[in-house]
């Protein structure tokens, strides 16, 4: 379990007031747990993510993942064995030079044996659909595939927990469905697990539709957690989403019109 307690972080610029990314936030990711988080811009999604491996130390409260702490510095390198990241930027991630050695980067620095890591890399590049971009250099992937590469790398290291920055912001329609849709088989890989063996997904989006693939869905504005319900409900709080720049996905914003015009609960179901 990832155990968020009651942590703040601000930025120190050189304006007077120093930024509050994160103001007392008190958060629990159990094993196996999907969860979406949403936000406006500058809500502190990304600075809340960053916690989690340790890249940024909270001024207060504790970060602590199973029994490690992000406070102990002899804790850092087993936090990031457990705690993939995969970014916005599939660019910024990406570090070596063909598609096998990315996916094998990682595991060499886990001291994984040559044989071991042929076969991983082989069952990873097949299990991603890129067997056939195997030798080719990263930067001639496109955008959806650089960023599937990205997620292959991250999974081939067994992370227990999985952490996704706006991974399909900059990717287009089909890059996107592709990546959930590799989302989706973790999920439902998961239900085939122990409870103990499943990766739980946290999961940074700015589009309503996808954060309906989380089981839970947690909502942040400047700084703080202001929902943390499953993404059905949270939806139906169409006025108090909108005050905070967000918006509900496209059946959501209709469904209380339709009714109001005399229509029976029971469209909702034409739209799923
Ligand atoms: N490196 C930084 N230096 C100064 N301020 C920052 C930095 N990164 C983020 N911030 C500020 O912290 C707040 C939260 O940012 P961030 O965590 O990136 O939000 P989000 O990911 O939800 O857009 C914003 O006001 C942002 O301007
Ligand atoms: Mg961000």
């Amino acid at each position: 379990m990832i155990n968020i307690s009651n942590i703040s972080y601000s930025y120190d610029t050189n304006q007077k007031k120093p930024i509050k990314a994160l103001d007392e936030i008190n958060l629990q990711f159990r094993e196996g747990e999907f969860i979406a988080l949403m936000g406006h811009n500058s809500s502190g999604k990304t600075t809340l993510a960053r916690t989690l491996n340790g890249l940024i130390q909270p001024q207060s409260g504790e970060v602590s993942i199973d029994e490690l702490s992000t406070t102990n510095p002899q804790d850092i390198i087993p936090i990031r064995r457990k705690v993939g990241m995969v970014f916005q930027n599939p660019d910024n991630q990406i570090i070596t030079t063909s598609v096998e050695r990315e996916v094998a980067f990682g595991l060499e620095n886990l001291g994984v044996k040559t044989e071991m890591m042929h076969q991983v890399v082989t069952a990873i590049l097949e299990r991603f659909n890129l067997t056939k971009y195997r030798k080719h250099p990263p930067h001639l992937l496109s955008g959806g595939e650089k960023q599937r590469l990205a997620l292959a790398s991250v999974l081939a290291m067994n992370p227990k927990y999985l952490v996704l920055d706006e991974p399909t912001s900059m990717l287009d329609p089909q890059g996107r469905h592709d990546l959930l849709n590799l989302l989706a088989e973790i999920k439902a890989d998961n239900a085939e697990k122990k409870t103990t063996d499943q990766i739980t997904i946290i999961f940074i989006t700015q589009f309503p539709e996808e954060a309906l693939y989380a089981d839970r869905l947690i909502v942040m504005e400047k700084g703080k957690v202001v929902f943390d319900e499953t993404p059905e409900i949270v939806f139906q709080n169409i006025a108090q989403l909108k005050k905070i720049g967000l918006e509900a996905p496209v059946e959501y914003e209709i469904l209380p019109l339709l009714v109001e015009k005399g229509f029976g609960v029971e469209v909702l179901d034409k739209f799923r």
